[in-house]
């Protein structure tokens, strides 16, 4: 699916540089919104998508809020006037002295998925709002978020007890069907099955007040518009009979917010026929942020000339960095007659790639030199 025609790109701009379109982030708050029934304050948009300043004001003036997975997070978002109010600490392990500082600079709801972590919280964030993050099936998600994180939802009880006993306030629980998950199937199964579940819940005098219910929603070369209409459909009637138990229903969608808002310009820097292949080099390569290749996502490269191309080939397009893995895709269909100074565009780029540098408001370890 072409999503860049869109874009009125700055071909004067010198590259490489990543496009961002605030007028389609904000119609992609909309539409989602819209379909999913949300207000703007139910929406916590995951910063560690892109966390960009224009992005923040964006979504703050719409009157949405943010989840943070690291306390670097909270500092910018506070430095760019968010208040701690609007921020959720979701990250469900946290180190001791982010949870302290994240509550002297005013944070008081944080994710877990342990009683460790309930201590560690009570400790450092007293008597703070807390919510569970539990493990749901995350089938024909294409980067699957099971595993690492998320408590079993028979849980819940046994969870809201502690925390009651540790002086802290539980809320309900969260949830990520995995990232880009198009496969309807899943949005509905999850969804049918937390419903069993939420009034088994209840029947156990559980008081659920939050349910979240994360990201996941397709967006990265997905027709994003058309696929949240079909999972609307399904997960839509569930939304709303919890809204009427006066549950909140919350929603972090990430990249079907920024995902398609966002276009990489590179040059080509070299053109290099060697063992039958063509090698195109450009002067930004997957260690400015595309780390996710090596993972094996792909992204769309296209070229962006001023003539329509007459004959492709498919060739090699890599980064300009000295490491082999730094290749984009083998298999790209060029123009024969591209040359240096040519510009491709790769796409989407608006989720996690600028992000990327500090990703989840983690830095690199500092060096210590013997
Ligand atoms: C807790 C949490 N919320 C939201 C998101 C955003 O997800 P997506 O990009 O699929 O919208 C993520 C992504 O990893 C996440 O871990």
């Amino acid at each position: 699916m072409n999503t860049i025609k869109a874009f009125k790109i700055r071909t004067k701009e010198e590259t490489p540089f990543i496009q961002m379109s605030l007028e389609r982030l904000k119609s992609n708050l909309d539409f989602f919104k819209k379909n999913l029934s949300f207000s703007s304050q139910e929406i916590f948009y995951p910063v560690k998508v892109n966390l960009q300043k224009e992005i923040v004001e964006l979504l703050n003036k719409s009157d949405c809020n943010f989840e943070v997975g690291a306390v670097s997070e909270v500092e910018q978002l506070k430095n760019w006037g968010i208040k701690a109010f609007q921020i959720i600490f979701g990250n469900p392990i946290k180190q001791a002295n982010h949870i302290k500082k994240a509550y002297d600079l005013g944070i008081r709801t944080f994710g877990a998925d342990t009683e460790n972590e309930l201590r560690k919280i009570s400790e450092h964030a007293p008597k703070s709002e807390v919510y569970f993050r539990i493990d749901i099936d995350n089938t024909g998600a294409e980067w699957a978020l099971k595993g690492k994180f998320g408590t079993n939802i028979e849980n819940l009880p046994s969870l809201f007890e502690f925390s009651k006993k540790l002086g802290l306030n539980p809320l309900g629980f969260s949830f990520h069907l995995g990232w880009n998950n198009a496969n309807e199937s899943t949005w509905k199964n999850v969804f049918e099955r937390l419903d069993k579940q939420i009034i088994e819940l209840q029947e156990k005098n559980l008081n659920l007040k939050t349910i979240n219910i994360g990201g996941g929603f397709p967006a990265h070369l997905n027709n994003q518009y058309a696929d949240l209409e079909k999972i609307a459909k399904v997960i839509l009637p569930y939304l709303n009979a919890w809204r009427q138990k006066n549950i909140q229903v919350l929603a972090e969608p990430g990249s079907f917010l920024a995902a398609n808002a966002g276009i990489m310009l590179t040059s080509v820097i070299e053109k290099v026929k060697r063992n039958g292949k063509t090698w195109i080099f450009v002067d930004s390569g997957i260690f400015q942020g595309f780390y996710w290749i090596l993972g094996g996502l792909n992204y769309q490269i296209e070229y962006h000339g001023a003539s329509k191309p007459k004959n492709l080939e498919k060739m090699v397009v890599c980064g300009p960095t000295c490491d082999t893995h730094d290749v984009f895709s083998e298999e790209v269909l060029l123009p024969t007659e591209i040359k240096v100074g040519d510009k491709l565009i790769i796409h989407p780029a608006g989720a996690y790639i600028s992000s990327a540098q500090k990703y989840n408001g983690f830095d690199y370890p500092k060096q210590i030199i013997d």
